[in-house]
């Protein structure tokens, strides 16, 4: 256990060591010149690449590893962190070549992890970080720690999938967005997200993979919904993400279409409509069935009950009778309890 502890102080001083050293790449190295045009093509402004300490990667096999000479210790540490790689015959190289790096904090503020963008077209288009003892990819949000610099309670949160979304809001006034790191938003984010406020607003890509996204932090955020937890869901036209849409509007265009996002009621019933249309019974099994994933039981009633309505009948109670749903708890005493000092009781925030 002690053991544990003493290496992961080690792992987080290297991590902010690799982050310096990265940063002062950009500001020094010979080839820094075409990472400052990738900047300015990608409208970075300097203050926001200072915000989220955005750094350069070199290209080479041992910038990072270089430091480290005859420090076979560290070296090790190194390889356990994540920032270097040993191939088959033993011989070790740096992860990150010549590619623009977003260091990854923790809530305290720690790198733990980096995420590093090539300069152009190359693939990966983005390399990360492995899982390591410091970092867990499915825990963290990218931005986080950033967020709360600039709001201890911040009244929303914007989750969005990618780095630049982040950055790039953050640089237009839009600085409470934070990033999944990766596909999709795990339990644990949204978890992290509900607890650092009380509004969650999904923002993904304006494409397929955005509205899948979509649809499954739908199916990630229900079994965590409490009563007073919003989250809801805002589509950009096809084609956009964050980055590119707030770059196009604005802030106050971009904060509009953030008021205007869809709730959660409305998302689940309108993509189960556009599925079953004309077959009522079967969009009511389908909604019945995603609303049972609500521990919550006020809520869920909640929920039930403005599925009865917009299937046309007149409580949650008729529509329980209609498909024999069980829940453990009474509706109209859930309701009363529900709504007790809040506001119209058809009017969901969910
Ligand atoms: P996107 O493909 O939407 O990229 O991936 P992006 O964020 O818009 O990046 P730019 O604007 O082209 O620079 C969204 C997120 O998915 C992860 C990254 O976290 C990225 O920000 N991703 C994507 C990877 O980890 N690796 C990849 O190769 C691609
Ligand atoms: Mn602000
Ligand atoms: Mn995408
Ligand atoms: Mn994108
Ligand atoms: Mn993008």
């Amino acid at each position: 256990r002690r053991r544990d502890e003493g290496l992961s102080r080690d792992l987080y001083q290297l991590m902010e060591e690799a982050n310096r050293y990265y940063q002062s790449q950009l500001r020094q190295h010979q080839d820094k010149q075409k990472v400052l045009d990738y900047l300015a093509f990608r409208g970075l402004s300097d203050q926001v690449v200072e915000r989220f300490g955005i750094g350069f990667a070199p290209d080479g096999w041992d910038g990072l590893l270089s430091r480290y000479r005859s420090q076979q210790e560290s070296q090790d540490k190194l390889l356990t962190a994540g920032m270097i790689i040993s191939n088959d015959n033993g011989k070790r190289y740096d992860r990150f070549r010549d590619r623009l790096m977003f260091p990854i904090r923790d809530r305290r503020g720690r790198v733990i992890a980096f995420g590093g963008r090539v300069l152009g077209d190359g693939t990966p288009k983005y390399l990360n970080s492995p899982e390591t003892p410091i970092f867990h990819k499915g825990n963290e949000l990218y931005g986080l720690y950033e967020l709360k610099q600039a709001h201890r309670e911040p009244r929303q949160v914007l989750i969005v999938e990618g780095y630049m979304d982040v950055v790039a809001l953050a640089q237009f006034g839009v600085d409470y967005a934070v990033a999944s790191l990766g596909t999709s938003t795990t339990a644990e984010q949204f978890q992290l997200l509900l607890r650092s406020a009380k509004e969650v607003v999904c923002c993904y890509d304006g494409d397929n993979a955005g509205k899948e996204a979509a649809w499954r932090a739908l199916e990630t955020a229900l079994p965590l919904l409490k009563p007073g937890d919003t989250v809801r869901f805002m589509f950009l036209p096809q084609g956009e993400d964050p980055d590119s849409m707030v770059r196009k509007t604005g802030k106050e265009a971009f904060e509009a279409l953030i008021d205007e996002a869809q709730t959660l009621t409305g998302f689940l019933f309108d993509t189960l409509t556009t599925k079953y249309g004309t077959d009522k019974g079967n969009l009511a099994k389908q909604a019945i069935a995603l609303i049972e994933k609500i521990q919550d039981t006020v809520l869920q009633n909640l929920l039930l009950e403005d599925l009865s309505h917009r299937l046309g009948m007149n409580s949650a109670d008729d529509l329980k009778k209609k498909l024999g749903f069980k829940s453990p708890q009474g509706v109209a005493s859930a309701r009363h309890k529900a709504l007790k000092g809040r506001g119209t009781p058809l009017r969901l925030a969910v």
